[in-house]
């Protein structure tokens, strides 16, 4: 329809009239809140590369869950900073590993927090690799065992969605069997299906410790320009059992989002990850951008485009400016 019979500015002329129309909404149950935890007691640290956000020991990371639960937020990822790292990623399935324990003391309290947890080798291993390394490279199959063990022992502490994000080929697979030979047939998989080798995890590996001291992760994270291969990855993992696929970074791929959206009928999560919060928040700390506006409008774009929820460091501003 035409000017001046159509006039655009019509429904956009007060905020009750867009409220009316507005077509995405943010809510705070599709946000997921990630977490550090690190050894030690009434340890809460702030990261250095990301302001705003903490190591948390154990019991700081409790009453961040409990928090996080009376913003609404629908639910937390857990990654581990663990005592000491080894070739193996021995503390990655530990029975009393960093994520084992705080997953046995929150569980203990909250029941309606979602509990994830991101299955990955690289915070344990002393190179800081996502899997076992030979010869200069990851080895696959071998790293697939420790994330079975790692997943199994996530399980077996009370974590109520296994998150894996290594990048290593079958893992869903060989994930989804070893839960279900043991009787977790009812524990879902939220698979970091495209998963990218991005720039944008700079602040996180700071945050984690979890940089690789030699080489980089090309050889297992996927090439940022490939999207065909994004969608042959995510229906990879459908087909071995993922209940959940996720696209990481989110900003700069939300082609990608949408794509998957129209593609797959399943429930699609996205991950703003470190680089992207951190950059929203240099910029405002510098007065260059107003944080908040750039949280939202970059959060919503993320929504429109298809992803059912949200991984974002932003969770619990977000929450509370919904609320
Ligand atoms: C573990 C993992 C990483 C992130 C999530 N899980 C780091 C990486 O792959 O190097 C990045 C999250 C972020 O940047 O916020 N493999």
């Amino acid at each position: 329809m035409p000017f001046p019979i159509h006039r655009g500015r019509r429904l956009r002329s007060s905020e009750a009239m867009r409220s009316l129309v507005r077509e995405t909404r943010l809510d705070p149950a599709q946000f997921v809140l990630p977490l550090f935890i690190c050894p030690g007691e009434g340890v809460r640290r702030e990261i250095g590369s990301m302001p705003g956000q903490y190591h948390l020991s154990v019991d700081e990371f409790v009453l961040e869950c409990d928090e996080a639960r009376g913003l609404g937020i629908g639910g937390v990822m857990l990654f581990g900073l663990p005592e000491s790292k080894d070739e193996l990623a021995s503390g990655a399935y530990a029975e009393d590993g960093i994520v084992q324990r705080a997953l046995r003391a929150a569980r203990s309290q909250t029941r309606d927090l979602l509990l994830i947890t991101d299955v990955c080798n690289c915070e344990y291993t002393s190179h800081g690799h996502c899997g076992f390394v030979k010869d200069g490279d990851v080895v696959n199959d071998v790293t697939l065992e420790w994330l079975s063990r790692t997943a199994l022992s996530h399980a077996r502490a009370g974590a109520d969605i296994i998150a894996p994000s290594d990048m290593m080929d079958g893992r869903v697979g060989a994930i989804r069997k070893t839960l279900d030979e043991n009787g977790f047939e009812q524990t879902p998989i939220l698979s970091y299906a495209a998963k990218f080798a991005s720039v944008f995890y700079g602040p996180f590996r700071e945050a984690a410790e979890s940089a690789p001291q030699f080489g980089d992760r090309r050889s297992y994270q996927m090439d940022p320009p490939n999207a065909r291969e994004a969608m042959r990855e995510i229906e990879q993992d459908l087909a071995e059992g993922a209940d959940m696929v996720m696209v990481k970074p989110a900003l700069a791929y939300l082609d990608l989002i949408h794509e998957a959206r129209t593609r797959f009928d399943v429930p699609i999560a996205a991950y703003q990850v470190s680089g992207e919060y951190s950059m929203i928040m240099a910029a405002a700390r510098n007065g260059w951008i107003d944080q908040e506006r750039a949280m939202m409008e970059t959060l919503v774009s993320i929504r429109r485009a298809g992803a059912d929820f949200v991984l974002t460091y932003f969770a619990k501003d977000a929450a509370r400016l919904l609320a």
